[in-house]
């Protein structure tokens, strides 16, 4: 059976108490044994110390992501949370999300440091693309690292209509002849009622979840139903 990975993007939502509030709702759920599933949250910098602590307490079978690492090492870069600091709370770090490309003008040449830096500290790099173009200039790196590629095509992000899985598979084999070994999650409008529709492909192995990833009933619906 093949490994899905399933990834929550709370992007910049979330006080302390909301994310306990989600456990709470999370936990009420019983969820089968977690073998073949990677369940990875990424909440904004100022909850992974709540996070991390959660995941304890609650004895969940959870990894940690950060949703952007900076291009610099540490030193005079005000606001930035550099790798070395992640890595004291994650194991992944979302790396060119399309938001950052639009909002925080994020180019090709600060997507390429941001995977370095990923390498250096040991964190897995969760690259997302929206065109398959976007991945020719970086796919050499991910060749040399272990890494993942989220295929998220704009209009399915926060849109409530999901990309067809037929083509989103399509694609996905695609960036498969490009970067063999590398896992590839499809991201867009993803629901418990569509999940199943993506990770049942065979070339796609599992999803990033922006909204429904808000609400931890329905996340918890998402890794059962995925
Ligand atoms: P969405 O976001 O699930 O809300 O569409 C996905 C993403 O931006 O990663």
């Amino acid at each position: 059976m093949k490994k899905l990975f399933i990834v929550a993007n709370w992007k910049s939502n979330k006080t302390v108490s909301e994310a306990k509030n989600w456990f709470r709702e999370l936990s009420t759920f019983n969820f089968q044994p977690l073998t073949d599933r990677e369940v990875i949250i990424c909440p904004p910098f100022t909850l992974l110390s709540a996070i991390s602590a959660e995941i304890k307490k609650n004895n969940l079978p959870f990894k940690l992501g950060a949703q952007d690492i900076s291009q610099f090492e540490s030193g005079a870069y005000s606001g930035e949370i550099n790798g070395d600091q992640i890595k004291e709370f994650a194991d992944y770090v979302i790396v060119g999300h399309s938001e950052r490309r639009k909002y925080f003008k994020e180019d090709e040449k600060i997507i390429l440091k941001k995977l370095e830096m990923a390498q250096k500290y040991n964190l897995v790099p969760i690259l997302c693309i929206s065109d398959i173009v976007q991945l020719n200039p970086l796919s050499f790196i991910l060749n040399h690292q272990s890494a993942i590629v989220a295929y998220e095509p704009l209009f399915a992000i926060g849109s409530g209509k999901a990309d067809n899985p037929e083509n989103s598979e399509q694609v996905a084999h695609v960036i498969k002849d490009k970067v063999s070994e590398v896992p590839i999650l499809y991201g867009g409008s993803i629901t418990s009622n569509n999940v199943n529709n993506f990770t049942r492909k065979p070339n796609i192995n599992g999803v990033l979840i922006g909204g429904a990833s808000l609400s931890g009933l329905e996340f918890a619906k998402i890794i059962e139903n995925a």
